[in-house]
């Protein structure tokens, strides 16, 4: 059996450097708002792997339904040695990949939770002692540095995890991976796409209150790891369509006047009564839409699956044409009110 291998690619210290200035930044603009990575700690990852099983959340179903009817020929279409996953999460639906891929050598996770890469990479080498697993822990929004594997590689970005990046992010990221992408390598983008607003809202505010404990999540890790004194009790999980964007918002929303301390930055903020922190966005698309902001990266669609129901799709798309210019930095292009 190959050993599991584990590699942060940043020290401890520079998670804790990135998280602080996420908080300094995001709680000091109007409107407030943090990135979801910060979501993802061991409890996070618990909580958000309740949320695939939950009745109204259904893209994770939708998803494993195309794969489940098309991994054999998402894999004779790319014939990958290595299988490299951004936010893997707990690879669940990668299995089906996994077994269509016959001349898989090498699967690379990629994932902020360290943990939610250990439990997974443990069980993944259990049962497959002949692959070798080589998990990274990195924030995929920075470069990335892939280890040296063999080729055809296929990146699979699963969940509509892209979602979760504003436009301009999305178009930084996408340039950045196709930058790091060879010719024959090949990458599947699974997307949530738009639908009825009350399917959509139900899907993030489920009747049992598990993705509001998710959102409210990232108040105990600012409190953990920053020394803050966030109640979440003194917040309301709030999530709203935005129909011009097409997305769906999570916010934490304060039900009174307050100021919260957060010694790590000397810093104290101060909420109104029904103020909105902004935690996520859940961008949902349209084939047109992922064909075109994956062409303005240098990208090919070359297969598009839709779910029943169309619900959901999942993209293949190949190295279109030379990387152009890198993309400004997404921190550059998202901006502020103070
Ligand atoms: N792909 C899985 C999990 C989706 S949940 C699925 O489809 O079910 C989103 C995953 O992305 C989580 O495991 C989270 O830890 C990870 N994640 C979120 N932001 C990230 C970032 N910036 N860099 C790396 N991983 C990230
Ligand atoms: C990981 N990501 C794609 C999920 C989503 O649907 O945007 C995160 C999530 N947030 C609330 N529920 C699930």
């Amino acid at each position: 059996m190959s050993p599991f291998r584990l590699t942060r690619t940043l020290p401890e210290d520079a998670t804790e450097a990135a998280l602080r200035a996420d908080v300094l930044h995001g709680l000091t603009c109007s409107p407030k708002t943090l990135p979801p990575k910060w979501f993802y700690d061991a409890h996070g990852s618990e909580l958000f792997d309740k949320i695939t099983e939950l009745p109204e959340y259904y893209p994770t179903r939708a998803e494993r339904e195309i794969l489940a009817a098309r991994a054999n020929e998402i894999a004779q279409a790319t014939d990958a040695r290595t299988l490299i996953e951004l936010g893997s999460g707990s690879s669940e639906k990668t299995r089906l990949l996994l077994d269509a891929l016959p001349a898989l050598h090498t699967y690379v996770p990629v994932d902020v939770s360290e943990s939610a890469l250990t439990q997974a990479g443990h069980a993944l080498i259990a049962e497959r002692p002949e692959l070798d697993v080589h998990a990274l822990v990195a924030d995929f929004t920075a470069p990335l540095l892939l280890p040296r594997t063999p080729g055809p590689r296929l990146v699979a970005f699963l969940g509509s995890t892209i979602g979760n990046l504003l436009p301009a992010e999305r178009a930084a990221f996408l340039a950045s991976l196709r930058a790091v992408m060879a010719p024959g390598d090949t990458l599947l983008l699974g997307t949530d796409l738009v639908k009825d607003e009350s399917v959509l809202v139900a899907a993030y505010d489920d009747a049992a209150g598990v993705t509001a404990e998710f959102n409210k999540n990232v108040l105990t890790v600012v409190n953990r790891e920053l020394g803050a004194d966030f109640g979440p009790e003194a917040f309301t999980h709030v999530v709203r369509w935005d129909a011009e964007h097409e997305w769906i918002e999570m916010r934490l929303r304060s039900r009174t006047e307050q100021t919260v301390k957060i010694p790590a930055l000397d810093l104290a903020v101060d909420f109104a009564d029904g103020e909105d922190l902004r935690t996520e966005i859940s961008a949902k698309f349209r084939e047109d839409g992922v064909r075109y902001e994956l062409a303005a990266a240098g990208f090919d669609l070359t297969r598009w699956f839709n779910s029943p129901g169309q619900l959901y799709g999942l993209a293949l798309a190949t190295p279109a044409r030379p990387p152009s210019a890198p993309f400004p930095a997404a921190d550059r292009i998202t901006a502020c009110v103070r």
